[in-house]
């Protein structure tokens, strides 16, 4: 990624901003989402890859109050949603051709682009980088909110930073109540990973975050391409933070039976990819897909976490999944949500 991002150190400050309090409506009103954000305020939105906090990307007043309502540290960029392909030219240029066939294949979709920003994307959505993140998501709801707004949207998943993405409205209401006036609610997201990103870099295309779109398919259309995962603290994208997505509670990633053994003194909650056990008293098991589709183990993984997280359990014991198509994805926001905080 980028070096010269804003980072801890020298990330502008924001005047302290005084958020309001709302009373928050959930609905399926577009005109009264629309409104909100023409107000300059933020409303959840659904997509097909989760929720998200959105407001006008191109007010820098109403995009500074996305960082303050979920905590988030200044040098996260965020990513700015748009309709079509067609909106790409307003906001990026130098656009790479076979990126921009990825736009035409795979949007609208689960695929974020990283693209030389022009002037007109404020700094604060970028967090200082050269490149912004463009996507055009799938949702119905959201696609029709995009086409009747005179601006694109700038939205992270619609959670405090560093926890679990949110897949219902009712995930957003629970963290986000309060804080914003309205969540239009598109019920369950159908994808239930963030997107994939993919960027130009060194003459090649590169995945930053494994997601909600396959490797094998963009490899299909661009052939083979370079995976740049952080596993470390780069300040510079912390969606790919070693620790981030993550639960409260303890998570364990391994083998389930051998685990079991270990934590047998602790009230357990088990993440199974398919296989139902029969468990110790008090045990509490999710099984993520027992026909082991991984669509379905994608689609099912945040709600399940978030669920172990607020039952009575001490520890989640989970497996990794099969290493393939969105697979990769789910041992991928498995590992980050079982690494410890640095
Ligand atoms: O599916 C998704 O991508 C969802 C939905 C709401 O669209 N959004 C989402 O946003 O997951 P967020 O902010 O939670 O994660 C986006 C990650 C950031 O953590 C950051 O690392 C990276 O994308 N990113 C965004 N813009 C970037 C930029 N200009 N340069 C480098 N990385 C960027
Ligand atoms: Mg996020």
């Amino acid at each position: 990624m980028e070096k010269n991002g804003w980072c801890h150190s020298f990330a502008p400050q924001f005047n302290k901003i005084i958020l309001s309090e709302f009373n928050t409506r959930t609905g399926t009103d577009l005109s009264d989402a629309a409104r909100w954000l023409r107000a300059g305020e933020c409303v959840a939105i659904p997509t097909e890859t989760v929720y998200g906090l959105a407001a006008n990307a191109l007010d820098p007043a109403a995009v500074v109050k996305i960082f303050e309502i979920k905590n988030r540290p200044a040098f996260d960029p965020l990513i700015v949603h748009v309709p079509d392909a067609e909106a790409i030219e307003r906001y990026a240029m130098d656009i790479s051709p076979l990126l921009r066939e990825l736009a035409r294949r795979f949007w609208p979709g689960p695929l974020t682009l990283l693209l030389p920003k022009r002037d007109v994307i404020p700094d604060l959505v970028t967090s200082g980088l050269p490149r912004v993140g463009l996507r055009a998501p799938a949702h119905p709801l959201t696609q029709a909110l995009l086409r009747q707004l005179p601006f694109p949207l700038a939205a992270p998943s619609a959670n405090p930073f560093g926890y679990i993405s949110p897949t219902t409205a009712r995930h957003v209401y629970d963290q986000l109540q309060g804080k914003i006036p309205y969540i239009l609610d598109g019920g369950d997201c159908r994808i239930g990973l963030e997107s994939t990103i993919v960027g130009f870099e060194d003459g090649q295309v590169t995945v930053y975050r494994l997601g909600g779109l396959a490797l094998e398919e963009i490899e299909r259309v661009a052939g083979p391409v370079r995976v740049t995962l952080n596993q470390s603290s780069n300040p510079a994208a912390p969606g790919m933070l070693k620790s981030h997505y993550a639960p409260r509670k303890l998570l364990i990633l391994g083998d389930i039976d051998k685990n079991l053994s270990l934590f047998s003194h602790k009230k357990t909650g088990i993440l199974a990819f398919r296989q139902k056990r029969s468990l110790p008293a008090g045990a509490v098991e999710i099984v993520l897909s027992e026909k082991g589709d991984l669509a379905e183990a994608a689609q099912r993984l945040f709600a399940a976490l978030r669920k172990l997280d607020e039952s009575e359990v001490e520890v989640i014991l989970a497996e990794p999944v099969p290493d393939a198509g969105l697979g990769r994805a789910v041992n991928d926001r498995l590992k980050r949500a079982a690494a410890p905080l640095e």
